[in-house]
């Protein structure tokens, strides 16, 4: 299957919040990746329930939410409601990660579980028949514009046999430092979704570089 591409709202320019998703909208990009961050479990704080919803209505493309949040259990129910149809918590913010889970696909999405680039893959062994997606971070998260760690390559090939062997059905997102110099590498390792941030929003013709990300070659090595 092709590669996806989740442009990230976080690098967008928010006094023209309405221009930047029409933007997306009419482009390439597959999904519209939100940034959800509490400054407790990360520290920075970006935006949360009023704005997804609010920009729920200009698209009808999926929304993959990524919440960067301490106790995510206690809002599941209110990021269905505001419009999420991917809904990823992290691995390190979880203590019953198997209960998270099983209720966001209850709730009818998508299932992911985000990694820091401190967490090993194998980590998620035993939950992967539970979820729809895995995150994986290739910068602390927090922030965006940061530089792509270059170790995430070769976690992404361990997840990916992992996958392939157990016949899984299930998506490796690669989030932080993504953009034309690394997405090749990337999606040749086995990523299945590229998240860009600033390699988008900040770039002189953001609907151009959503389809040059599209356009990397989409043959893996293994
Ligand atoms: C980082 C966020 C990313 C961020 C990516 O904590 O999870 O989704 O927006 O931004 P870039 O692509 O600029 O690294
Ligand atoms: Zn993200």
């Amino acid at each position: 299957m092709n590669h996806l591409v989740a442009p990230s709202l976080l690098a967008a320019d928010f006094t023209r919040l309405s221009e930047e998703v029409r933007m997306f909208d009419q482009s390439e990009g597959d999904w519209l990746h939100l940034d959800v961050m509490d400054g407790h479990f990360v520290p920075n704080i970006s935006f949360g329930i009023p704005v997804i919803r609010s920009v729920r209505e200009l698209t009808q493309k999926p929304f993959d939410v990524h919440l960067m949040i301490s106790d995510p259990d206690r809002y599941l129910e209110a990021f269905k409601d505001a419009g999420a149809n991917v809904l990823t918590v992290h691995y390190e913010a979880c203590d019953h990660l198997h209960r998270t889970v099983t209720a966001i696909r209850e709730l009818d999405m998508m299932a992911g579980v985000a990694i820091n680039p401190h967490t090993s893959v194998e980590s998620l062994e035993d939950v992967l028949e539970e979820i729809d997606l895995v995150c994986m971070m290739s910068v602390n998260p927090g922030f965006g514009g940061q530089k792509f760690i270059y170790r995430t390559l070769n976690k992404i090939k361990r997840l990916k046999t992992i996958i392939i062997e157990r016949n899984l059905n299930v998506k490796i997102e690669v989030d932080g430092g993504v953009g034309l110099q690394n997405a090749e590498a990337i999606v040749k390792a086995g990523g299945d979704v590229l998240v860009a941030g600033s390699s988008v929003f900040k770039s002189d013709d953001p609907s151009k570089a959503i389809s040059d990300l599209k356009a990397v070659s989409t043959h893996t090595i293994i």
